[in-house]
């Protein structure tokens, strides 16, 4: 097995790939012997205007060092769009093998101040654009019987934080979403996973710093490398990885995470049934010992990076 040759004949669509964590995984993919569509609509950070140059330079550079790429600007959260983005990559190489959902905005703003623009925004380019990708490559990769979808989620879903009511619902409803897709497709020989990255980027970059302790967690998160996230990536992508689906897996600098998902930890049962007082007196306290803390992400993943 060698890193050159572990995508050779691959198809990609990276989305948002024209900067940050999307970036790193096009040149690594395009290294690794896939040919890429690199997807970039070069809006800012919150999602408004576009520009092409960050996704041609990520071309222009797979291309210098002798690589395939094709250049993308549209929106994942238009379908249509999305559906052009797969027709690109089989009108332009031939196929298409793996689908990469990277591409993200914020809008970060406390639940009571959260405006329905702000919900729909970023609810349509994460959820709604992983979806409209994965949906579009479907058809493909039941016909050719593999695929490989690898979806981004955050701790701020699978954990929590202040402020991402929008990216939050998103990010955790993008969990089913892989879920979903891993099961429906198994039959076809296609595995669906989701990354959940830690990296400095122009996302990271927007966090806040209003005291001590935020000053702390950015400093952190400087020291973890874009580029880090990758490999997993690439690794998912490939042939070998078969095997693995449905999973949940975080990359935090030197360190990879696979996550826990939903089990049931404790149960209480009354063979009359239940009252609400009875709940109150008897359900609740006896639940109350396993019951989790309400967390921010920083409060479990609180040691520095390796
Ligand atoms: P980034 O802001 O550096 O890159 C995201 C790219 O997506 C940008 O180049 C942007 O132009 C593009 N994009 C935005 N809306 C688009 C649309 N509608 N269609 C096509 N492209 C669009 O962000 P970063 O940090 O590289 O994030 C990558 C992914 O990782 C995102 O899904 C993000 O939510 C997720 N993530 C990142 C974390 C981090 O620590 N950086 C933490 C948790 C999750």
């Amino acid at each position: 097995m060698s890193d050159n040759t572990l995508l050779a004949g691959k198809v990609a669509l990276v989305t948002g790939s024209g900067r940050g964590v999307g970036r790193e995984m096009a040149l690594m993919m395009a290294r690794c012997g896939a040919k890429v569509i690199v997807n970039d609509l070069g809006g800012s950070g919150t999602g408004e205007g576009a520009d092409k140059s960050p996704a041609q330079e990520v071309v222009d550079l797979i291309k210098s060092e002798g690589g395939e790429a094709a250049a993308n600007f549209d929106s994942v959260a238009d379908y249509k769009a999305a559906t052009g983005m797969i027709e690109q990559a089989v009108d332009t190489f031939g196929r298409i093998d793996i689908v990469v959902n990277n591409a993200g905005i914020l809008r970060d703003v406390i639940f009571h101040k959260m405006t329905e623009d702000d919900w729909d925004s970023v609810v349509n380019v994460h959820l709604k654009g992983s979806f409209n990708t994965s949906h579009a490559a479907s058809t493909h990769f039941r016909k050719q019987q593999s695929g490989r979808y690898i979806h981004f989620t955050s701790t701020s879903g699978l954990i929590g934080n202040f402020g991402q009511a929008n990216y939050s619902a998103a990010k955790l409803g993008i969990v089913g979403l892989s879920k979903s897709i891993a099961l429906d497709m198994a039959r076809f020989g296609v595995t669906s996973n989701c990354i959940g990255p830690f990296a400095w980027s122009r996302m990271t970059s927007s966090i806040p710093v209003k005291s001590d302790a935020d000053k702390e967690r950015v400093d952190r998160i400087k020291t973890m490398g874009a580029e880090k996230i990758a490999p997993v990536v690439v690794a998912l992508a490939s042939d070998e990885a078969a095997d693995i689906s449905g999973q949940i897996i975080c990359v935090r600098r030197n360190e990879i995470v696979l996550m826990s998902q939903s089990r049931p930890i404790t149960s209480m049962q009354r063979n009359e049934g239940w009252t609400p007082t009875t709940v109150l007196e008897h359900a609740f306290p006896g639940m109350r010992p396993r019951m989790y803390p309400l967390d921010r992400s920083q409060d479990v993943f609180n040691w520095d990076p390796v």
